[in-house]
């Protein structure tokens, strides 16, 4: 077996990645000893920053006493104290969880959750559920059904159920010419009108991320938004699924995003920071409204998966939910990342810098040819890929994306470091960057 070459499949199939053999904090130490600032934190998912001892005895302790236990025949005393307080979180708002490994299981539990209510209220025709335009939701086919990200899309749409989607909650290329201080949230508006048009006797769901993830980079609605879209719901029978994978778990300031926008869903999809990235985790947590229709109509709900209720999964998740509260991380969010955006702030000097937006540890950026007209760079340059690219080769771990503007062009990246960063490790992360940013305009001609 040659030494070098790599046998696993990644994204870019003709390139080698370094190997990573030592992880610290916000760091990443690959076989050559070079040092990564992680100031993304993997894809936004390591809250509490790597080696963390005390979930490290977890792993182990929950491994040793059960380390697998089938949701059909038992339940465990893990599983139970994590569902209770994710409950807990939500004050009381969700009353059942669902756990499975991932976010992509986490919108489509949610979606089965919310088309069996449907079925055991009465509703059986009300099948369809609606999701906007540069939204993700997930890989799995049914997951990228409701996802509106057309670059993750493309090549998987034949095997796709039809789906609706309306536009996006995007301030920054309003799809309405708007401005969010005049507007009158038009893009709420077209939930009413797309369940209008589907026949309001179909439509089981809406899905929206609070804040966007990859596919919008942190942009986030009026605070209004969702005032709206939950009357709309409410009007009609539909249910308000908010996917919290990304935002969940303190990332935004809040514990879950939703409370930015004063207004509880019905189902919530959850992931990523749910274990501090030391495990493969996701979950759905419904409403007791949602869970006692389901429980007194059919009785059952018989989707999941082999892995769902895993209980070393809810054992990292309950230590993850004690780090949290012991040590303070949502206000650590809004403090960090407070400072964070006055740093990032540092940076509109930069030719191309176009927008800058977000909350708490998740700091989305724009980047456009021209700063007044927003036009942005020329897809063909790829700059989000040459910018990640000229991040890992300086030793800076950044998301990045593209395809913000209607899935043509658009390009962007996505900060959110661990909840533990520091403000000397902010510090350089955005000398790091600025020190990018020049190069990268530097290679397309800026
Ligand atoms: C908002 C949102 N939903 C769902 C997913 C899918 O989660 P996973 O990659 O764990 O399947 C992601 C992943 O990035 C996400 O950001």
């Amino acid at each position: 077996m040659s030494a070098k070459k790599n046998h696993s499949i990644s994204v870019y199939l003709n390139q080698e990645y370094p190997s990573i053999v030592k992880s610290e904090g916000i760091y990443l130490y690959d076989d050559t000893g070079k040092r990564y600032v992680d100031a993304s934190s993997g894809p936004i998912l390591c809250s509490l920053g790597y080696g963390n001892e005390e979930i490290a005895d977890v792993l182990k302790e929950q491994t040793l006493k059960a380390s697998y236990v089938f949701r059909m025949d038992f339940t465990t005393p893990e599983l139970e104290e994590c569902c209770a307080r994710i409950c807990e979180k939500t004050n009381g708002v969700m009353d059942r969880v669902f756990l499975v490994s991932g976010g992509s299981e986490a919108t489509e539990i949610a979606i089965k959750l919310a088309r069996s209510y449907q079925i055991d209220s009465g509703n059986p025709s009300k099948f369809k559920v609606i999701s906007r335009w540069l939204s993700y939701h997930g890989i799995t086919m049914g997951s990228l059904a409701l996802s509106g990200f057309p670059y993750r899309r493309a090549n998987y749409v034949p095997y796709i159920p039809s789906t609706y989607h309306i536009a996006p909650a995007y301030c920054y290329r309003c799809w309405f010419n708007q401005t969010p201080a005049d507007c009158d949230l038009e893009c709420a508006q077209a939930l009413e009108n797309e369940i209008m048009m589907q026949g309001p006797e179909t439509v089981a769901a809406f899905i929206a991320e609070p804040f966007s993830g990859m596919s919008l980079c942190a942009a986030a609605p009026r605070r209004d938004y969702f005032k709206k879209i939950r009357k709309i719901c409410d009007k009609f029978g539909v249910l308000l699924i908010l996917d919290e994978v990304m935002t969940g778990f303190g990332r935004t300031g809040k514990y879950f995003a939703y409370e930015h926008f004063e207004t509880p869903p019905d189902v919530i999809a959850l992931g990523k920071g749910i274990a501090g990235g030391y495990f493969p985790l996701g979950a759905a947590a419904v409403t007791a409204k949602v869970f006692d229709t389901i429980a007194k109509g059919s009785g059952v709900f018989a989707a999941g998966h082999t892995w769902s209720g895993n209980p070393v999964g809810a054992a990292v998740a309950n230590k993850t939910m004690d780090l949290i509260e012991e040590s303070n991380l949502v206000q650590r969010c809004v403090e960090m990342g407070d400072y964070l955006a006055e740093k990032l702030e540092g940076l509109r000097s930069h030719p191309i810098v176009g927008d800058i937006r977000g909350d708490g540890l998740m700091r989305g950026v724009e980047f456009v040819k021209n700063k007044k007209t927003k036009e942005p760079l020329d897809p063909a340059i790829k700059f989000w890929v040459l910018l990640h690219q000229e991040a890992q080769k300086k030793g800076l771990v950044l998301e990045t994306s593209g395809g913000c503007e209607r899935g043509q062009a658009g390009d962007m990246m996505m900060l959110g470091p661990a909840f533990i960063v520091r403000k000397k490790e902010i510090d350089d992360i955005i000398d790091l960057l600025d020190d990018v940013l020049l190069g990268v305009e530097k290679k397309i001609g800026f």
